[in-house]
């Protein structure tokens, strides 16, 4: 079956392309990644995508009048380059609704908190300050509203005493890594159907048990 071809948006370091770049490696992986594009012509992420031979696009915003203007440039390279799922992976650009209507269920992004809990940029900091004892991350299709969207894939990731902002990112991130690559698989399977704005999967496989956090 020819593989989902993937268009992977980033800004920065970006270690989730990584860990989809090492997914994909995988022949028997259902997806490939034809296209990366970073609106920052520094994003660390564009060498790991060299690296790996994949072709890679700098389109900096700030080259457009406006957001629609930047965003047809995206949509315009994105269907050149024949994508059939774009994947938002630190991408720190807003889309307008226009965008995401035009990609619709083939736009994902994730954010690292279990959505809907603490949207936006200080996710892990917003964790911390609320005390929960979970948290982690969420792969969800990408809809207008900032930080929504039918949520495909969700880990936990419990808070430790003492944590601070960057070792729960670092721990909510090995997560990420892991759930990324596994969503994209789930949806390149034709498994992941939103059907009355929920996602359904088909033959998933889900732990029965309870996770405790202290003492689980
Ligand atoms: C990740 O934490 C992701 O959840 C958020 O931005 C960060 C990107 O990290 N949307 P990287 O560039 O993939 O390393």
């Amino acid at each position: 079956m020819a593989k989902l071809k993937l268009g992977i948006l980033i800004s920065g370091r970006g270690s989730n392309l990584q860990a989809l770049i090492d997914a994909a490696a995988d022949p028997s992986y259902p997806a490939e990644i034809a296209l990366v594009i970073s609106n920052k012509a520094d994003a660390g992420g564009l060498a790991r995508a060299a690296a790996a031979g994949i072709a890679t696009q700098v389109i900096p915003h700030k080259d457009f009048a406006s957001r629609e203007a930047f965003d047809a440039a995206l949509d315009q390279a994105l269907r050149a380059a024949g994508v059939g799922l774009v994947c938002l992976a630190g991408f720190m650009r807003l889309l307008t609704a226009g965008f995401s209507e035009g990609w619709h269920d083939r736009l994902i992004n994730i954010h690292p908190s279990l959505l809907p809990s603490f949207k936006g940029l200080d996710s892990h900091a917003q964790a911390l300050k609320a005390g929960v004892r979970f948290s982690g991350c969420t792969v969800h299709f990408v809809r207008p509203e900032m930080d929504a969207g039918p949520i495909i894939l969700q880990a936990a990731v419990p808070l430790h005493d003492g944590d601070d902002e960057d070792a729960l990112a670092a721990r909510i991130l090995e997560a990420e890594h892991k759930s990324y690559p596994l969503a994209v698989r789930l949806i390149a399977e034709g498994r992941v159907k939103v059907v009355d704005g929920i996602v359904r999967i088909a033959d998933g496989d889900f732990a029965a048990a309870a996770l405790l956090n202290p003492l689980g």
